[in-house]
């Protein structure tokens, strides 16, 4: 059979949902279930992935991609069976870097990235800075990330507006960190989409767990640190929802599907109507 090429941008809209923890262990429970995956870090001012992945020494990351100094294959790393393509941290390059990501570049690299794994998973910084509209648009499928409050459940909203708008698919929201008596509960969450986006519903609920932060402390990923730990059994739990295709609007083989992928990207990149 051919090989499958699905991208699934993680996003948030608020700052700290969790994001980068959830796509890193999302990527690692794909790949111990057999998937072949590949993580890209989209949040080139932050770069906080790479950490998560207890990775400290990559001579060469996105950024040097981006730039036209390396190609997409000299900046895969790979660890706990999944490959990542890291942004290194430079501040001194930072506004250099950001005001000026080359469109076609973004492109080539996303489409070249696909045609080597079954799943690239975009790990979207927060906010609507132009980084945020190019990773998300780079997917064809989005999972919001909100944690189970207001403020990060209206700004996961106008991440799912600006998804429709680039034409990415949000699947459904998956709330992080849920366990306080105070939080607001699935069924006002879904009341809240129906009322803004429209039918969008929770596809799970991360527990909040400690063991995350003893693992982040540890430098290993929570998924390999204790892979029974409430929140490793959620993501394991995630990973199996994403692996299933009977929902997908599209179908997810090759050639076509990248081509697809890449057009879209385009289309949101220059804001062409074909
Ligand atoms: N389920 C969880 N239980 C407990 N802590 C969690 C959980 N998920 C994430 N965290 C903690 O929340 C903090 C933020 O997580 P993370 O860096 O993944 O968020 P983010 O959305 O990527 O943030 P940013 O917007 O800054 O990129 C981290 O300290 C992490 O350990
Ligand atoms: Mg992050």
């Amino acid at each position: 059979m051919r090989k499958k090429a699905r991208s699934i941008a993680v996003s948030s809209g608020k700052g700290g949902t969790g994001k980068t923890t959830l796509t890193a262990n999302l990527g690692i429970a794909l790949a111990n279930d057999g998937y072949e995956v590949t993580i890209l870090d989209g949040d080139l001012a932050m770069a906080n992935l790479g950490l998560i992945m207890g990775m400290n020494d990559c001579p060469v990351t996105f950024l040097d991609v981006l730039s036209g100094d390396a190609n997409p294959e000299d900046a895969v790393y790979e660890d706990y069976g999944v490959k990542v393509v890291p942004t290194g941290f430079r501040f001194e390059e930072i506004h250099e870097n950001l005001s000026d990501v080359d469109s076609e570049r973004v492109e080539e690299v996303v489409s070249e990235l696909l045609r080597k794994t079954e799943f690239l998973l975009i790990d979207v910084p927060a906010g609507m800075a132009e980084t945020t509209i190019i990773s998300i648009a780079a997917a064809r499928e989005m999972i919001p990330v909100t944690n189970p409050n207001y403020s990060s459940l209206v700004d996961c909203y106008k991440t799912i507006r600006l998804a429709n708008v680039v034409d990415t698919w949000t699947r459904g929201l998956v709330v992080n960190r849920v366990g306080r008596a105070s939080d607001i509960s699935r069924d006002e969450i879904e009341h809240f989409m129906g009322n803004t986006v429209g039918s969008i519903s929770v596809i799970l609920d991360v527990p909040e767990d400690d063991t995350v932060h003893e693992a982040e402390r540890a430098g290993v990923p929570v998924t390999v640190y204790e892979p029974t730990s409430p929140s490793s059994e959620s993501i394991y739990e995630l990973a199996r929802v994403m692996a299933g295709e009977s929902d997908l609007p599209y179908e997810p083989y090759e050639e076509g599907e990248i081509d697809q992928t890449v057009k879209r990207l385009s289309r949101a990149l220059t804001g062409r109507k074909s």
